[in-house]
């Protein structure tokens, strides 16, 4: 097998055979390694893409609207922070990109700061999430509501669509340079984009939390990943804005999350569907990360009832960052 490779790599002139000092060696010749940077690039759109349809499937399955009111009560004002931030006014035409069924819409305030003047459009690959937004928004009589099923790394829509575009916590399922690329593109020359993510935090510090997902730590020991793999590093969605031409950016660190763990059934769930264990888990064969899963939950039955009730939560960093798209180019 390896035999077969190391011939096909000779063969297509990415390897070549040198003797060294009486020994066989092998060199990597200038193509080969252009065409490895390829694979690399092609590898991590493969897994962007797999992290997203894994998280489309999870967050199809959730109950989201009680899991975010019991797990993660202190959303709603981040999701205000973020829409006064976006600089969200009346009549203006909004795209919230990773929307669910649609809290920032909702919840968070954008159907009212838009008004019956402006639009908003919600994307998110989950189709199930989609229709429930679509539902929540007919009973609610609105009529400028449109929601569509689609990745933020290739969006359905021309240059220049929006005068705002936001999202809150799904930029950890992207490949973060096309989606910041199309948030960009889709936004009107001097609109706005603004987001709101958690980002890595440092999981191990929490005792009972480390006792509690041990397996994730040593499953991602011994496959020499980072458990939430995902979450962007701080400053990574600004440079990526940059680098995709925004200008204007501005970071915010001052506020975190704090995620409840009510129950080991809800909070394996949560922590899975919420994507917080995706490093971990797209490296991992489906039926291993489903073992893993079950693994968790009872390991939780032991571990949670130990935990003091004032103690029951996890506090992730969160990082908001607003940006322009250039009023000319
Ligand atoms: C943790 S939920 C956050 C939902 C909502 N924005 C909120 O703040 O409550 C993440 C969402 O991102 C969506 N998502 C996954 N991959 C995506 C992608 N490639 N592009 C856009 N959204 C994606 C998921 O389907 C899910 O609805």
């Amino acid at each position: 097998m390896l035999q077969a490779e190391l011939d096909a790599s000779v063969a297509n002139g990415s390897l070549t055979i040198e003797t060294i000092g009486g020994v066989p060696s092998l060199r990597q010749t200038a193509e080969g390694a252009s065409r490895s940077a390829q694979y690399r690039e092609e590898l991590t759109v493969f897994s962007a893409a797999r992290a997203s349809a894994l998280a489309a499937v999870e967050v199809s399955r959730l109950d989201i609207e009680r899991f975010i009111q019991e797990g993660v009560p202190d959303a709603e004002p981040l999701r205000h922070r973020l829409v006064r931030m976006a600089g969200i006014q009346p009549g203006m035409r909004v795209l919230d990109c990773g929307s669910a069924a649609g809290a920032n819409l909702f919840e968070g305030g954008v159907l009212e700061m838009v008004g019956s003047t402006g639009c908003v459009v919600a994307l998110d690959p989950a189709a199930a999430m989609i229709a429930r937004l679509q539902q929540r928004a007919r009973k609610a009589g609105y009529r400028n509501v449109d929601a569509v099923v689609a990745r933020a790394e290739s969006m359905p829509f021309a240059v220049g669509s929006f005068d705002v575009v936001i999202g809150s916590a799904f930029l950890r399922y992207t490949d973060l340079m096309r989606a910041t690329g199309e948030m960009l593109r889709v936004t009107r020359p001097g609109g706005t984009i603004a987001t709101v993510e958690a980002i890595e935090p440092d999981l191990g510090q929490i005792g009972w939390f480390r006792d509690w997902f041990a397996p994730a730590f040593d499953a991602a020991k011994r496959l020499g990943v980072p458990v939430s793999g995902r979450l962007p590093a701080p400053g990574a969605i600004a440079q990526a804005l940059e680098r995709n031409g925004a200008e204007a950016i501005e970071v915010e660190t001052d506020a975190d999350i704090r995620m409840n763990a009510v129950s080991p059934e809800s909070f394996v769930f949560w922590m899975r569907a919420a994507g917080l264990l995706t490093g971990l888990v797209e490296n991992l064969p489906w039926k291993a990360a489903n073992d893993l899963w079950g693994e968790l939950v009872e390991r939780g039955r032991r571990v949670l009832p130990e935990v003091p009730p004032e103690e029951r939560f996890l506090r992730w960093p969160v990082e908001y960052v607003r940006a322009r798209r250039p009023a000319t180019g």
